[in-house]
């Protein structure tokens, strides 16, 4: 495996060459979510392994129930999941319109445009959310569609244009998101970190970001205003952007990847009410030592 840092110009060629195009997403068919085959887990690695996502599509839609997308967590190499405030007590959030209750008004849970960002990017270095799984149980009459670009070819994008725009991301106070206070009771701590960086332990190249400007604070740097603005204009317009509407029964595994979701609008009928499932885990996909002895490298 080549190095993002060390072998730049071997592990870009390769990266730029397997990157998913538009015109030939594949969508893996998956007969049981409880047992993965061993040809459905070689698919699925083999797609993250290019380009960091796959997508799904479960023989049967009604065969998801929250315990066989924990059980499909697992296969992937998902072992250690995030119990973060919306989750249910399984780890699975069911991401929906909620008018009440601890989530209301947070963006996930309304009909509103989910603008860039990678999940967690709020939690701390330790915490990093490495992969996450999103499954579509039912979805909206209109809209609710997910762009998806890998972090890695907006890493290489701006590395094309200056290395100093990737040195001014990786400084450790890049980005601080303040600390969450609900009711005068810290819920978290303010956090610092960089945009990317290099997880020690498996030496692979991880991003937080959010293209929000509320509640956040970007480090008063000028050449890392600089980058922070040329990341937006790339993902206001860029080639390698994927768009895809999950359908009921189809879902996207990725090692947290930068997405985003159109705003949506709920039908008047039950099935036409968006549901997702959400699954966030601390362990990269296929990183599991049985998981990986069992695929081909
Ligand atoms: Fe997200």
């Amino acid at each position: 495996m080549y190095d993002f840092e060390s072998d730049y110009s071997q592990w870009r060629e390769l990266k730029l060459s397997h990157r998913t195009q538009q015109s030939k997403l594949e969508i893996v068919p998956i007969a049981n979510p409880n047992a993965l085959s061993q040809s459905e887990l070689v698919s699925l690695a083999t797609l993250c392994q290019n380009d960091n996502f796959a997508i799904y599509r479960l023989g049967q839609p009604s065969l998801a129930s929250k315990a066989s997308i924990r059980s499909m967590t697992s296969q992937l190499g998902m072992l250690s999941l995030d119990q973060n405030l919306c989750a249910d007590n399984d780890s699975i959030s069911s991401i929906k319109i909620m008018e009440l209750g601890h989530t209301r008004g947070y963006i996930p849970y309304t009909a509103n445009a989910l603008n860039w960002h990678t999940d967690g990017y709020y939690n701390s270095l330790h915490e990093h959310i490495h992969s996450f799984l999103l499954h579509c149980i039912q979805n909206a009459a209109k809209g609710g569609k997910n762009m998806l670009i890998n972090h890695e070819l907006i890493y290489i994008q701006l590395y094309d244009k200056s290395p100093a725009l990737i040195t001014a991301l990786m400084q450790a106070d890049a980005l601080t998101i303040p600390a969450n206070i609900e009711g005068g009771v810290e819920r978290r701590s303010a956090q610092s970190g960089p945009v990317f960086y290099r997880d020690p332990s498996i030496n692979t190249l991880q991003m937080r970001y959010t293209a929000r400007s509320r509640s956040i604070e970007w480090k008063q740097d000028t050449v890392l205003l600089r980058a922070v603005n040329m990341i937006e204009e790339l993902l206001s317009d860029n080639e390698f952007t994927l768009n895809y509407t999950l359908q009921p029964g189809e879902g996207l595994i990725c090692n947290n990847i930068l997405h985003g979701r159109s705003a949506f609008t709920n039908g008047n009928i039950p099935e036409q009410q968006r549901v997702m499932y959400r699954a966030r885990s601390y362990n990269r996909l296929f990183s599991g030592e049985q998981l990986s002895n069992a695929l081909p490298q």
